[in-house]
């Protein structure tokens, strides 16, 4: 695929437009809506800027395309990849593949789609819902996917919405406390079918700053269930808490107060599979001995233990960003030399033993699931889609029920392809090739990229960060505007739903 354009165009009064200027992969067609735009473009940045000044109206005209294009260019290349791994799809029905087809370079998602052929939305919608057993609404309109339910175990989510866990730093001693409350209270107020806690720690040394969420004092125990309860009473949906070591990411300071900066007064000693910092300036970690894993296995299974105690629906296990379970298995911060360094089913020798004990311990009927790194976005220097899933293999054989798929942490050198829903390609190919459910995040940037990812087939959940930061009654709005009169509204809340027909 070509480059924009040269860096010397426009040079006097010379600039390029169409097939000179720029190409697209033709699997979406877009060369001729490109150059004509390219031709408005131009005639646009005259009529703004006059004929005086050729080389400011050219350069105007560049600037305006460039982004444009750019973004073209990127849907393209997600277009070629969805027809370099088409195979993948052959066992699809007729409906979502062609959902899956049409929505293939994320540009056009569910509702722009609805616009463009409502039929074939239609169609996936009905195919979707009967699928996944969701009951038709009342006056027989078919929800749309967000809204069909899901069973992890015997544990079953009202919709396919997750809060993402989202760290808030503002614990005291690890104590969570009325922010945590009002903050995921809120947020299963606004209806997500499963909401996440941050990522609460094993031990003090665990945490990432000293504001971080723990679970290894009784105290905490008590504080978890108090929002636990809340959120029980007041809403539909199920709690989750994911449970996390630091390892040699931690003690930091706030990130409000210096950007993850070492902490300097206050600090502890840091963990991790080698003695490697994670920034060259940072403190040094110890490589961790054998009684050092033990004593961090038991302490994940005593946080499991007290997780149960506090009512959690769920638990999950933190193994992505870099994070101690997540360091081990990225070959770029684990370099040990024994068993459990070196192949990647060494490297995830020790994740695979805390998964054993925390589901020792986590009861039967409930679900575990595990957030990962799929890739480190340094090439085959470290983790790539294809070790995501051996990893997804060897955890869902140890008893894990979703694989939670994100990516990078591991070094801060990683250069993740940013962009709408950019690592969803990750959860898909876990799901296509080793059968266990995903749960898809990153950029899923509401409720009609979440519609999209599981109208096509692509995860099973889809969480959300950000979006639910701005808007803690997400799922709420979303009911509202599908007009899914199903969702259910605390009784407090009602007269905020629009009436039928509204
Ligand atoms: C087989 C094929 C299928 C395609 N299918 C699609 C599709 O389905 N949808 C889509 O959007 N796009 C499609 N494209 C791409 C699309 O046709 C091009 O991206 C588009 O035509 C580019 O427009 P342009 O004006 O930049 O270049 P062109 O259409 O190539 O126009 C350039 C013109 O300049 C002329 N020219 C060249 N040199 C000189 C010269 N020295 N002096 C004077 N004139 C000159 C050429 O003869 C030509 O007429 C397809 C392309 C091909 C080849
Ligand atoms: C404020 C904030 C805190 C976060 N804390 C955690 C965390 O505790 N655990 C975790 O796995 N991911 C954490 N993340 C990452 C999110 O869960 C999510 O993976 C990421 O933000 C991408 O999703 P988004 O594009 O919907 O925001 C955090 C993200 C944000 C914005």
């Amino acid at each position: 695929m070509a480059g924009v354009v040269a860096a010397e165009i426009p040079h006097d009064n010379v600039v390029l437009v169409g097939d000179a200027a720029h190409t697209a992969h033709f699997s979406i067609g877009s060369g001729t809506k490109l150059a004509m735009e390219d031709g408005i473009a131009l005639v646009d940045a005259f009529r703004r800027l006059g004929t005086d000044d050729v080389p400011a109206a050219l350069a105007a005209y560049q600037e305006d395309r460039y982004v444009d294009v750019l973004k073209l260019q990127k849907a393209a290349q997600t277009s070629l990849e969805w027809f370099e791994n088409s195979a993948r799809y052959s066992g699809q029905d007729p409906v979502p593949f062609s959902f899956n087809l049409m929505t293939r370079s994320k540009r056009i998602t569910y509702d722009n789609l609805a616009l463009r052929d409502p039929e074939l939305v239609r169609r996936a919608t009905e195919h979707f819902a009967a699928k996944s057993g969701t009951p038709r609404a009342a006056g027989g309109a078919v929800p749309p996917p967000v809204f069909a339910p899901f069973r992890l175990r015997e544990l079953e989510l009202a919709n396919r919405i997750v809060v993402s866990p989202m760290c808030q730093y503002s614990a005291v001693e690890g104590t969570v406390n009325d922010w945590h409350l009002v903050h995921l209270g809120s947020r299963a107020i606004g209806g997500a079918g499963l909401v996440m806690t941050e990522m609460t720690d094993v031990s003090a040394a665990g945490r990432i700053t000293p504001g971080c969420a723990g679970m290894y004092a009784e105290e905490h125990v008590e504080a978890w269930r108090r929002i636990v309860d809340f959120v029980h009473a007041n809403s539909r949906s199920r709690i989750g808490l994911q449970i996390a070591h630091a390892g040699r990411k931690g003690s930091c300071s706030h990130p409000w107060e210096g950007d993850d900066a070492p902490l300097v007064q206050g600090a502890w000693p840091l963990l991790a599979p080698s003695a490697i910092p994670f920034r060259a300036q940072w403190p040094v970690p110890r490589a961790m001995r054998r009684e050092d894993m033990a004593e961090v296995t038991r302490q994940f299974a005593a946080s499991t233990e007290m997780a149960l105690r506090a009512g959690f629906d769920l638990v999950e296990l933190h193994m992505a960003h870099g994070y101690l379970l997540s360091s081990f298995i990225s070959p770029l911060s684990n370099r040990r030399d024994d068993e459990f360094g070196g192949t990647l089913e060494n490297r995830m020798r020790f994740p695979l033993q805390v998964l054993d004990a925390v589901r020792r311990i986590w009861p039967e009927h409930l679900p575990v699931t595990v957030r990962i790194s799929a890739t480190d976005w340094l090439g085959e220097a470290g983790l790539t889609g294809g070790d995501a899933v051996e990893i997804a293999r060897l955890l869902a054989a140890r008893g894990c029920d979703a694989v939670d798929v994100s990516s990078a942490g591991n070094v801060p050198e990683s250069q993740p392809d940013y962009g709408r829903m950019y690592q969803v390609p990750f959860a898909e190919r876990i799901k296509y090739e080793v059968g266990v459910p995903v749960m898809a995040v990153g950029a899923i940037l509401g409720v009609d990229h979440a519609n999209t990812i599981l109208a096509a087939g692509r995860a099973d959940l889809c969480c959300m960060a950000r979006p639910h930061l701005a808007d803690a009654y997400l799922t709420l709005h979303a009911a509202e505007r599908y007009g899914y009169r199903e969702q259910y509204w605390p009784g407090q809340y009602l007269l905020g739903r629009s009436k039928p027909g509204e």
